[in-house]
């Protein structure tokens, strides 16, 4: 396993379950964390927990490009290159498509696709100047196999994985890894606003979920994870 220490590791969506939870066990590693999300107070509460300097916090809405770029030149004005991003962002709009508004549409692949690609548009080019780096996302597995009232969510989910598959082939005369995980139901708050009835008891915790991405950001370097489906016993959809 390839050690987390002193690492710079930049979490966006930090202030979500799976978000919070991965940024609690990379600190335990001793890497150096970076944390976005929109909502400052949240942030500042999960930085004062970790003791994360309030400099490495950034108050991003990924579908503002403005946003993200302005976190990634002050990142940038400190160090070279982010070695590990995780974008934990992402909004679940389950409706079925009477009741699919365009405006769900549009700000489901808003966050979840055109807020990923902003990502990669700021943070990718000096990660191949230094020619290494790991970008990991969570495209669910809704972004590999169907689901009634899962139009838009897939729509976005399974265009974030054919969008990072296809940049993982620019990338393959340098170092900079690619992994996409697929994690089925898991127990967070990305449910609260979702009106479908589902067996949480049954999902996967948001810590076993943060284990696996801390797993991942550990992952050999003679190698890559490309692909990792973590999904509940009982629920598998894959
Ligand atoms: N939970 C599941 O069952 C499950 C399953 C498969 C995949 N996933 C994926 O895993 C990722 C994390 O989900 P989660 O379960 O941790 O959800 P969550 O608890 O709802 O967290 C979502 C995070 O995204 C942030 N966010 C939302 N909209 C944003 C925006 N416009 N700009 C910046 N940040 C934004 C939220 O923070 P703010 O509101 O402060 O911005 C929060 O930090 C998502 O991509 C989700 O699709 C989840």
């Amino acid at each position: 396993m390839e050690s987390l220490k002193d690492k710079n590791v930049l979490i966006i969506g930090a202030t979500g379950g799976i978000g919070s939870a991965t940024a609690r066990l990379i600190k335990q590693s001793g890497a150096v964390l970076f944390l976005a999300a929109r909502d400052r107070a949240k942030l500042e509460l999960l930085a004062a927990e970790l003791s994360v300097p309030s400099e490495n916090l950034f108050t991003v809405d990924v579908r503002k490009f403005e946003d993200v770029k302005n976190a990634a030149s002050s990142i940038h004005s400190k160090i070279s290159s982010i070695d590990i991003l995780i974008n934990a962002t992402g909004k679940g709009i389950i409706k079925p498509m009477e009741l699919l508004t365009e405006e769900d549409f549009m700000e489901s692949l808003q966050v979840n696709l055109v807020g990923a690609f902003y990502l990669m548009k700021a943070f990718l080019e000096p990660m191949k100047a230094k020619k290494t780096g790991l970008i990991i996302n969570l495209p669910g597995v809704l972004g590999k196999t169907p689901m009634a009232g899962a139009a838009a969510y897939s729509a976005s989910k399974y265009g974030l994985n054919g969008m990072m598959k296809s940049i993982r082939e620019e990338l393959k005369r340098t170092d900079i890894r690619i992994t996409n995980i697929f994690l089925g139901g898991t127990d967070t708050p990305f449910w609260d606003t979702i009106d479908l009835r589902v067996q949480k008891d049954k999902f996967v915790t948001a810590e076993e979920a943060a284990k696996s991405i801390w797993f991942l950001c550990q992952q050999p370097s003679s190698g890559v994870v490309s692909e990792m489906v973590l999904q509940p016993f009982n629920h598998q959809a894959i």
